[in-house]
Order: structure tokens, then C-alpha cells, then sequence
């Protein structure tokens, strides 16, 4: 969703927040803008330009063309407002004396404005942004300072909210304040910097501290000073980032998604070899105690898109491995839907980004009623981690691809060495069992290894069935989930039609969608269900559809018999199989993506981290 940078220091600041800009393409936008102030004509310049972010670098020769050594810029992904020039950010003032960038949303804007405008303020855009800009400068009437006008415009100002802000009266600082969206303070050598996502300031620093809730922060080109919501100083602390600045970059492969897909291996290795030692499961700084977790009644697991998909999975094996209730729950629905979850109830948290809004929200829902919380996130110092009683990382690198392939993969590992780890406290399964489990699991990473090396089977399947406009996916109990996630993939990078049924359920009404051209994506890697997914193949066949199926190495001869085409995966312990078999479906959706020309990496109207309800 929308990105933001900010710079004060000693260098040009344009052709640093382009390039700071350039990082959070991945996040998905339609449109981009900076603010620099000019020492020289002792003013703000902005420049803004709908589309991509190399339409507005070319109009400023890269940042070369735009003077001043202190700005922020911003990546629009359009709520208020459509994608245009004047609805991008940076949104100034009626003087043009202070520029706002913005991510969330103002929810009173519509309030305000009207309030504003009874005040003779004209507005120059439909977003709810400018009301920011111009409730500072309505607070600096009485010639209060920048930092009392925007302490002032926070009281006012309802939602959801990281701001950047920088005022002409004010050239040697910029303000940043945070609320429910994510905002990052980077300490550099004579300069600072605020982002959103820290991939955006990683070249320039890896000093960076995290904003909370209700915070101010100046910055200058000598350091950083945070305030609470009382505008009382707070002390930071610094943490070091240890991603490396390439795995962020495409090193060689033409998209991130396919070098996201193929570092799934390594990704496994990281995030399941360090908890696994002498046949046991070890969760490095594991703090719920074992009493809590034996008075343990539910759980309840909470997650959007493709984390929630780990949870559907997560359901079918936590409740095996633990015998108590598991019900898995989207963000968006969990938060208004009067849940049943009190102390006794363990709420598993799944995101990626963590900084999901509808994931945080109901987390904090969750809170409230009094259960604790873990959360399954990748990003380190997320807002979802930090809010969290118990993090689990996922350690699967930076993921810039839209849709997710390594943090899919790495969640589901994770969300089952938890459910390892509960069943040893709770003893719910034998010992021997759980070992047996471990032990497939150290041979996960080799396994997923030869899955890809079977890559270009894929690609071969998907230049036969390419075209199709419409795709099902089928599958009973785990492949259910797993057809969940095939069927998201496909469609949100190739934008072709397709959608995912227990394939139980073809017979209460989607088979009737079943005609010669319809393409079914089998998935039959649930073996104790294999004659059941045998039937449902036949009954496509027989009506004309062509099946491609997925399922064991030592079933799919027997497959092929039924289905019009097979990839198969190594056999593997039941509840790994969705680890190995997600692959597969990804590049499936991958190589369809790219024979349709699709932009892979950035589909449309999609953002990488949803910051708005
Ligand atoms: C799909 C995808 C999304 C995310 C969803 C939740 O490929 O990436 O469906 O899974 O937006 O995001 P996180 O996991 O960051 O909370």
C-alpha cells in the first residue's frame, strides 16, 4: 500500500527518496510525489505525477533536477480520491508552506473539511490528506510552531494514520507521527530518515527504531527526539538491521516471485532446522507457561488472504496433534463478530507483513477479551510482533513479490512446530509420533529442492492450460486449504478466473459449471483420501473437463491413469505434504501469469501490506 520516505541531512534529498521510493514499489501504488525545500527560493517545491514512479523520475531528471537537502516523497495507492495527479501525495497547505505525506486513513475528514472550508480554506484534492495539511497551517494562525500545530491537528484527526510532515517555516526538521500504521526512524552519519517499510532506507542506514502508537518524532540532520501523545520525551531504542540489502534486490531473476519460489528451500532451512534438536522442538524464547497451556480450552486462529489459508491448514493439524477445538477466523470477520474468546483461549496471529489491519485489529480484539496472543509474523518489529505476548518468526528474508510464496511456506512450518511443541506440553500425542514428524521435517528442504527442479513440468502444464478462463480447484481436508491458496495465487497474478471447493461439495452445485474446456486442478495429496479423489476426478472427466492433478510420487502412476496430466510431489508425513505441494500450485500461477503477460510482481489494485480496513 502506500509508502513513504523522508530525509533530512547533507545530501540532495530527490534522488534519495526516489530511490527510497523505488523500494516500496513492491508495496503496490498508482501514483508518486515529493516535497523538497529549496534553501535557494526558500520554499517547498513539490512535483507529483499519476503512474508509475519512473514517470515521475524521468520529469526530474532522477532527482538531479530538484534542489534542497531535506523532503519527503510518497507511493499513493488511491482510497479518497482517484489515482491523478492532484490526489497524490504530497498534499500542502493553502500557502504551499507545509506537505504532508500520508498513509492510512483521516476517518473525519469529511468533518473537518467541511470545517476548513466554513474557514474560507479552498481544497485542491478529494483526499482525506489535505485536511492534515491544512489543520497545521489553521493551527499556526496564532503563530504556534510546527510541532505545537501538528500536536494540535492530532487531537483533532480520527483513524488510522503515518505521517510525513515538513513545513518551509521549519527547514531544518521533519515531523513524523504515528497511529495503527507503520513508521520506521533510520539514524544516519549528519542525517535522518523516516519510512514506512525499512527496505526503503536500508542502503543509507541500519540503525532503525520502531514508532509506537500516539508518537511524534522530530528529526534533524543531528539525530531524532520521539514524543508520547502527552508530547513527553520518549528514548528509542536502536535496533540493527541484519537483512541483507540483496535479498531485497532481484539478483538475476527476471521477477521476485519466482526467486521468492525458489528460495523456499533455504527459507524452510532457516526457519525449522534451528528449532528442531535431539528429535524435540525448541521455540527460542518461548514464554507461555505450561500451566497456562494446559488450562488451554480453544484456539482461535486470526490471519487474512494466503496467512489465513496457513490457518485452514493449521486447523486440520493443530486439532490432530492437540484434541482441543481449533477454529480459524479472518481479520476482517473476527473483529465484529462478538468471538468467543476469553482467558482460556490461545489467539494464533498470522501475517507476513504484520502490519495487516484488519489482523492487527482483531489482535487487539482479542486483547480485550482477555486472550493471550501469538503471533506468526515474518517482518521483525512489526507492529503485530510488537503488540504480541509471544512472537514466533518466520526468518523467511524480506518478501518484495505481492503475492506471498517463501512467508507461505515458512508460516505453515512454523504454525506446526507450534502445534509440535503444544502437544508435547499438553501430551496429546505420543512421543514416537511427534519424532516421527521431526524427523520428516529435516528432509523438507531437500524434498522442496527436487519439487522446484521439476519447474519446467510445470511450465509445460501451464502452457497447455493457459488461456482457460476458468479454473477449479478441488481437494478434501488438507488439500482443501491447499486449493485455497493454488486458487488465490492464479487468481490474483493472472487475473484468470478460478476458485476453490471441498470436493465434496461438487456435487451440491459447482459441477454443474463442469463442461468440455473447464479446467479442475485436482489436488490428491491427502492419501488416506486418494479413491475419494479419484471419484471426483472421474466425475469431471466424464463431463468433459480436463483435470491436471497433484499429488505423491507413489500415487501418481495411478493417477495418471484418470487425470489429463500429473505433477507429483515427494511423499512426505501427512501434515508436511501442504509444505510441499504449495510449490508446485505457485509456479503453476506463476508461468500462466507470465505466458498471459501478466506484471507478476505488481498485479493490479493489489498492495503487498493492507494498512486499510
Ligand atoms: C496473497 C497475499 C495476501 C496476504 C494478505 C495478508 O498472495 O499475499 O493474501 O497473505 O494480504 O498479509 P499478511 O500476511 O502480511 O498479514
Amino acid at each position: 500500500m502506500c509508502g513513504i520516505v523522508g530525509y533530512i541531512g547533507k545530501e540532495q534529498a530527490a534522488p534519495l527518496l526516489l530511490e527510497g521510493l523505488s523500494r516500496l514499489e513492491y508495496r503496490g501504488y498508482d501514483s508518486a510525489g515529493v516535497a523538497v525545500y529549496s534553501q535557494r527560493e526558500g520554499r517547498l517545491n513539490v512535483h507529483k505525477a499519476k503512474g508509475r514512479l519512473k514517470i515521475l523520475s524521468g520529469l526530474l531528471g532522477g532527482g538531479d533536477a530538484v534542489e534542497g537537502t531535506v523532503g519527503v516523497g510518497h507511493t499513493r495507492w488511491a482510497t479518497h480520491g482517484a489515482p491523478s495527479d492532484e490526489n497524490s501525495h504530497p498534499q500542502v497547505s493553502r500557502s504551499g508552506k507545509i506537505a504532508v505525506v500520508h498513509n492510512g486513513i483521516i476517518e473525519n475528514y469529511g468533518e473537518l473539511k467541511a470545517f476548513l472550508q466554513s474557514q474560507g480554506v479552498p481544497f485542491a484534492s478529494e483526499t482525506d490528506t489535505e485536511v492534515v495539511a491544512h489543520l497545521v497551517e489553521y493551527f499556526q494562525q496564532d503563530g504556534a510552531d510546527i510541532l505545537t500545530a501538528v500536536g494540535r491537528c492530532l487531537h483533532r484527526i480520527e483513524g488510522a494514520y503515518a505521517l510525513g510532515i515538513i513545513s518551509a517555516d521549519a527547514p531544518d526538521q521533519l515531523i513524523a507521527v504515528r497511529k495503527d500504521s507503520p513508521l520506521i526512524l533510520g539514524y544516519g552519519e549528519g542525517c535522518s530518515f523516516l519510512a514506512s517499510d525499512v527496505t526503503a532506507i536500508l542502503q543509507y542506514t541500519r540503525r532503525v527504531s520502531y514508532m509506537d502508537d500516539g508518537e511524534l518524532a522530530v528529526l534533524t540532520r543531528d539525530g531524532i527526539q520521539c514524543y508520547n501523545h502527552l508530547m513527553q520525551p520518549v528514548e528509542k531504542e536502536i535496533c540493527a538491521v541484519d537483512w541483507e540489502i540483496g535479498a531485497a534486490e532481484k539478483g538475476g531473476y527476471e521477477h521476485f516471485m519466482f526467486k521468492e519460489i525458489m528460495e523456499q528451500p533455504e527459507a524452510l532451512r532457516r526457519a525449522v532446522f534451528p528449532r528442531i534438536r535431539d528429535g524435540e522442538v525448541f521455540l527460542e524464547d518461548f514464554s507461555l507457561p505450561e500451566d497456562y497451556i494446559r488450562s488451554l480450552r480453544n484456539i482461535h486462529i486470526v490471519a487474512c488472504g494466503s496467512s489465513y489459508h496457513v490457518g485452514m491448514v493449521g486447523k486440520y493439524n493443530l486439532e490432530k496433534m492437540l484434541r482441543i477445538p481449533v477454529e480459524v477466523s479472518l481479520g476482517s470477520e473476527f473483529r465484529y463478530m462478538d468471538p468467543i474468546v476469553d482467558g482460556k483461549t490461545l489467539v494464533v496471529v498470522i501475517s507476513q507483513s504484520g502490519e495487516t489491519l484488519d489482523t492487527m485489529a482483531a489482535l487487539r480484539e482479542a486483547r480485550r477479551r482477555g486472550a493471550k496472543i501469538l503471533s506468526i509474523v515474518n517482518v521483525v518489529g512489526s507492529s503485530i510482533a510488537r503488540e504480541s505476548d509471544q512472537v514466533l518468526y518466520t526468518w523467511a528474508g524480506p518478501e518484495i513479490a505481492v503475492a506471498t510464496t517463501k512467508a507461505y511456506t515458512t508460516q505453515l512450518a512454523v504454525l506446526n512446530l507450534l502445534g509440535l511443541y503444544l502437544a508435547k506440553v499438553l501430551g496429546s500425542m505420543a512421543a514416537e509420533d511427534r519424532r516421527e514428524v521431526l524427523k520428516d521435517f529435516l528432509s523438507l528442504p531437500e524434498k522442496l529442492e527436487r519439487v522446484l527442479e521439476n519447474k519446467d513440468g510445470i511450465q509445460y502444464f501451464a502452457s497447455q492450460y493457459f488461456n482457460r478462463d476458468s479454473v477449479f480447484y478441488i481437494g478434501r481436508n488438507i488439500d482443501y486449504a491447499l486449493g485455497l491458496e493454488g486458487s488465490l495465487k492464479l487468481k490474483e497474478i493472472s487475473y484468470v478466473h478460478s476458485e476453490a471447493y471441498a470436493s465434496g461439495e461438487l456435487k451440491h452445485g459447482t459441477i454443474s459449471l463442469i463442461e468440455p474446456g473447464a479446467l479442475v486442478i485436482a489436488l490428491g495429496t491427502c492419501l488416506r483420501l486418494f479413491d475419494k479423489a479419484m471419484s471426483n476426478i472421474v466425475e469431471v472427466k466424464s463431463r468433459g473437463g480436463d483435470v491436471l492433478a497433484l499429488t505423491t510420487e507413489s500415487r501418481a502412476d495411478e493417477m495418471a491413469k484418470t487425470a489429463s496430466g500429473v505433477i507429483a510431489i515427494p511423499d512426505a508425513h501427512p501434515m508436511l505434504l501442504p509444505l510441499l505441494g504449495a510449490a508446485p500450485l505457485q509456479l503453476y500461477a506463476y508461468y500462466v501469469a507470465l505466458m498471459r503477460g501478466c506484471d507478476i510482481d505488481k498485479p493490479r489494485n493489489l498492495a503487498k501490506s493492507v494498512t486499510v480496513e
